[in-house]
């Protein structure tokens, strides 16, 4: 049985949920590897819609155990609101388990995101304000608060107590804000170890034996190959590594577990927040991208950016996201152009680049360049085989392929599960 990584090749916000939730179909295990309640993944399922953005969206199925692992950062009263929705929508999140590595995010986590942001200016990245990146920033500084310290209450005390001294003297010193009180937050937490408790699990250990075993295993990344800490348009990133390299170390498997990594691009491209975006359209038919394509963010509601197809970054999304196959998603929202293009290489100041430049600063000031393919005007939301789609559209995700040069295994054009077939090779 394969494992496989399912990841945006983009700036998230690429249909990872939808997919991820169509493979869990068939699936024995779901794992989210990092990021955490900044993920928005949408389901479509009949008349039913389902927003997760910290449950794998495999848990509808009740053959699926989904898992959130040590890579992701958790909100523990989000994740208990979710399943509390999911209960309410008649989904018992009960299989859930959760990494004992994970790390928690804390009060002051979400309020040092809002506030940094604000000192930012114009510099600032436009994050979802959840407390990503300063619970990262704890993670990684050495402070953090993990899922099993709510299990040993007089280390979980020892930890808050000192991480909240140095954190109370830079929100009040340097961002003129209250001081939080430990005593306040180590009940508001202690309070979430009971509700919590039969789900923490090593899910390292649960992965590696399905693995072995023989089981279905899904990885479900969250933002997008180019929101990578280390491989995205940095600072305009998350915290975290959504590459599949990503999900080795936030599930704690080893490269050879993994058999294959879908990556999956629009036919198009969005963006939310702030940062480079060559192929931007602040013109009618990027209007048109965000109205027919109901670009606004599942977390926060914002009008994503959108763009003609960059074949650059694509390219580049492919090599170090590890991406070994794709999927091509809201193909449907393209019917609306006679004309479709394709961004297949920049240029600036006379130098012509057909890889992602190396220099940042070429991606802010560069021209793309396109190649222009026929439209198709057709609704093809109906489409459910690739035999049925109009040439044109064919040609165009052939076209893709080629320059991607990875094959494109699945089309998807529109929300719905049943709306996606496979492409033939
Ligand atoms: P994710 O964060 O990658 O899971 O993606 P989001 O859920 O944030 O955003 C993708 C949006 O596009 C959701 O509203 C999906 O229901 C929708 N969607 C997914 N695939 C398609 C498609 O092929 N066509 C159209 N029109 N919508 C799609
Ligand atoms: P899914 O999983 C799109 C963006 C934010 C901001 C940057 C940093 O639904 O694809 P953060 O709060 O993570 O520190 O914000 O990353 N971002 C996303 N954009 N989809 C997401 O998730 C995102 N998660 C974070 O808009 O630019
Ligand atoms: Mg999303």
């Amino acid at each position: 049985m394969p494992a496989t990584v399912v990841v945006g090749a983009q700036w998230g916000d690429e249909g990872t949920g939808k997919i991820a939730n169509l493979l869990a179909q068939d699936a024995d295990v779901v794992v989210r590897y990092q990021g955490g309640n900044n993920a928005g993944h949408t389901i479509v399922i009949g008349d039913e819609t389902f927003a997760l953005s910290l449950i794998p969206s495999g848990v509808i199925y009740p053959n699926v155990t989904p898992v959130i692992g040590n890579g992701c950062v958790v909100d523990p009263a989000v994740l208990l609101k979710e399943m509390d929705m999911l209960r309410s929508r008649g989904i018992d999140p009960a299989k859930l388990k959760l990494s004992t590595n994970a790390h928690l995010i804390m009060p002051y986590h979400r309020k040092l995101d809002a506030v940094r942001e604000r000192f930012l200016g114009k510099q600032q990245i436009g994050t979802t304000k959840r407390g990503i990146g300063p619970a990262y920033l704890d993670k990684f500084g050495r402070v953090g608060i993990r899922v099993q310290d709510l299990y040993d209450p007089g280390i979980f005390r020892d930890k808050l107590e000192a991480v909240v001294k140095e954190t109370n003297k830079v929100l009040v010193k340097i961002y003129n804000q209250l001081a939080f009180d430990p005593e306040e937050i180590a009940a508001e937490y202690l309070g979430f170890a009971k509700a919590l408790e039969r789900h923490v699990d090593d899910t390292a250990l649960f992965v590696w034996q399905a693995i072995r075993d023989g089981q279905n295993v899904i990885f479900e990344g969250a933002q997008g190959v180019l929101l990578d800490i280390d491989h995205g348009t940095y600072p305009f990133v998350t915290s975290s590594n959504p590459t599949s390299g990503g999900a080795l170390t936030g599930v704690g498997v080893g490269p050879h577990d993994i058999d294959r990594v879908l990556g999956l691009t629009k036919a198009y491209v969005s963006r939310v927040g702030t940062g480079p975006f060559p192929t931007e359209l602040s013109d009618d038919i990027g209007e048109t991208m965000v109205r027919v394509g109901g670009e606004y963010g599942t977390v926060t509601g914002r009008r994503r950016r959108c763009g003609w197809l960059d074949t650059v970054a694509l390219r580049y999304a492919v090599r170090v996201g590890g991406i070994t196959e794709l999927a091509i998603m809201k193909l449907d929202v393209l019917s609306q152009f006679p004309t479709v293009r394709i961004g297949n290489a920049y240029e600036s100041e006379g130098v012509t680049y057909g890889e992602f430049p190396r220099q940042q600063g070429v991606l802010y000031h560069c021209t793309p360049l396109y190649e222009d393919l026929e439209g198709w005007s057709v609704d093809i939301s109906e489409v459910r085989s690739w035999s049925d789609l109009p040439t044109a559209a064919q040609d165009y995700v052939q076209r893709v392929e080629d320059l991607a040069g990875v094959p494109i295994r699945l089309v998807s054009v529109g929300p719905q599960r049943a709306a996606t077939f496979e492409k033939p090779s």
